[in-house]
């Protein structure tokens, strides 16, 4: 389907409902729950925005690949979360404890069966969020220090969007 048939309100969908982001191959993925992000127009063409810390295992997947997926799983399966979100694909097979099943779309990229809705995209554009440029600084103490590196944000095009 086209980006323009997409009925969701994107800021429950990514801040409320959160989605999973999953980088790498079949065979060698990680996924990582995220709840920051956006959806939009950028270069002419319809983009996602997602921002992730470098500690997350998940960096390395997104940092080395050309594409990631986006995949929104819905209220009922809001206990994914819970595990993506908390534990590390370094020590924990975060796909089988969460019991999600894998699909692979035709360009090699991985989502899964419970997906409601799934954006494959394409990496574009991507640069580390810089202390030096908040206008609000109080920002930087709010999010960062204790609770982790800076973001890098990565504006993803969308290649292609699948709803259940
Ligand atoms: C609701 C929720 C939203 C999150 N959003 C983000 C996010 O947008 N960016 C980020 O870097 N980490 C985010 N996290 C943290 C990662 O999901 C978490 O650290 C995860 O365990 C990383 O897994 P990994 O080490 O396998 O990549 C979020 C966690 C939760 C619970």
């Amino acid at each position: 389907m086209n980006v323009s048939e997409l009925k969701d309100n994107m800021f429950d969908a990514i801040g409320k409902e959160w989605m999973l982001v999953t980088a790498g191959t079949p065979e060698r993925f990680n996924l990582m729950t995220a709840s920051w992000g956006g959806i939009g127009v950028l270069w002419g063409r319809p983009v996602a925005f997602v921002f992730i810390r470098p500690e997350r295992y998940t960096y390395g997947f997104v940092e080395q690949g050309d594409t990631l997926t986006l995949s929104f799983l819905g209220a009922e399966h809001k206990q994914v979360h819970g595990i993506c979100g908390s534990k590390s694909g370094r020590d924990t097979d975060k796909v089988a404890e969460a019991g999600l099943h894998p699909l692979v779309t035709e360009q090699g990229n991985v989502t899964y069966e419970e997906a409601r809705l799934v954006l494959e995209c394409r990496k574009l554009y991507a640069d580390a969020i810089d202390p030096a440029c908040f206008t609000d600084p109080s920002l930087v103490s709010r999010w960062y220090g204790a609770h982790g590196g800076f973001h890098k944000m990565y504006v993803v095009e969308i290649i292609n969007v699948w709803t259940k």
